[in-house]
């Protein structure tokens, strides 16, 4: 897969996600549905989305024991998608056991890419609340590490970060980065944030753009703008 931008579908609902994407009628745009999404409208929001020719990236975020991260990813590989992704935090064996459920009777599945450290999390939480003492830096290398002795695909991490993980995990080891904001739009709650085009300098494969684009007056505008910045 190459370069692509994807949009965070945060809606809440079904019907304001499809006006949404009516708007788009040439290129179908990559598309990320979270949880809120996805519990809110169950597993046919995401076969409808497919059915009107989406790209589509899960953005469910597992973690369980290795059994039952097995038995859910079997169940989300019956639904198409591209991209399913989990916390690396459920250890290198989570990890093995999510590819296993993913992987389809063809040997075909989709990609699997593992979330490090969320960006909500700091160094001061993660010592107190989760008594990691390393810096944040190495705890997120050494989980992207973990993810890739998994056998996953890539992982979530800011663009920030996108050179170092290739540095560390290869250059095909994929980089899907949040955090994204035009020179000129609010940052809104994000804090390490970059432009498309300096995403594309740092090396992401997949930029993941919410709110620059779907709430701006012109969506299509803004999306063909993150397009024409990170692949040119
Ligand atoms: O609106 P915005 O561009 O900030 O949306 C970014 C999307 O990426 C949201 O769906 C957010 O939950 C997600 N995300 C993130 N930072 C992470 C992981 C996911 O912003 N570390």
């Amino acid at each position: 897969m190459g370069k692509d931008v994807i949009i965070a579908c945060d809606f809440a609902g079904a019907q304001q996600t499809f006006d949404f994407l009516d708007r788009f009628t040439d290129k179908k745009p990559f598309v990320k549905i979270g949880m809120e999404l996805f519990y809110a409208e169950g597993p046919e929001i995401v076969r409808e989305i497919k059915r009107r020719g989406h790209k589509i990236f899960l953005d469910l975020k597992l973690h369980d024991i290795p059994n039952t991260v097995e038995k859910a990813m079997r169940v989300l590989s019956g639904l198409d998608v591209d991209i399913c992704n989990l916390h690396a935090g459920g250890t290198i064996r989570m990890m093995q056991a999510a590819l296993r459920g993913l992987t389809r009777e063809d040997g075909t599945r989709p990609l699997l890419i593992a979330v490090t450290q969320l960006t909500s999390t700091d160094q001061e939480s993660m010592e107190q609340d989760l008594l990691i003492e390393k810096p944040l830096d190495e705890v997120v290398m050494h989980y992207a590490e973990n993810a890739k002795k998994a056998g996953l695909d890539g992982v979530v991490c800011s663009p920030l970060e996108a050179g170092k993980v290739h540095a560390r995990c290869g250059e095909n080891f994929l980089t899907v980065t949040p955090g994204i904001r035009f020179a000129d739009s609010e940052a809104g709650d994000q804090k390490r944030i970059t432009t498309p085009a300096q995403a594309r300098t740092n090396g992401s494969d997949y930029i993941v753009v919410g709110r620059p684009v779907t709430a701006a007056a012109d969506p299509v505008a803004a999306y063909q703008r993150c397009i024409e910045e990170f692949i040119g």
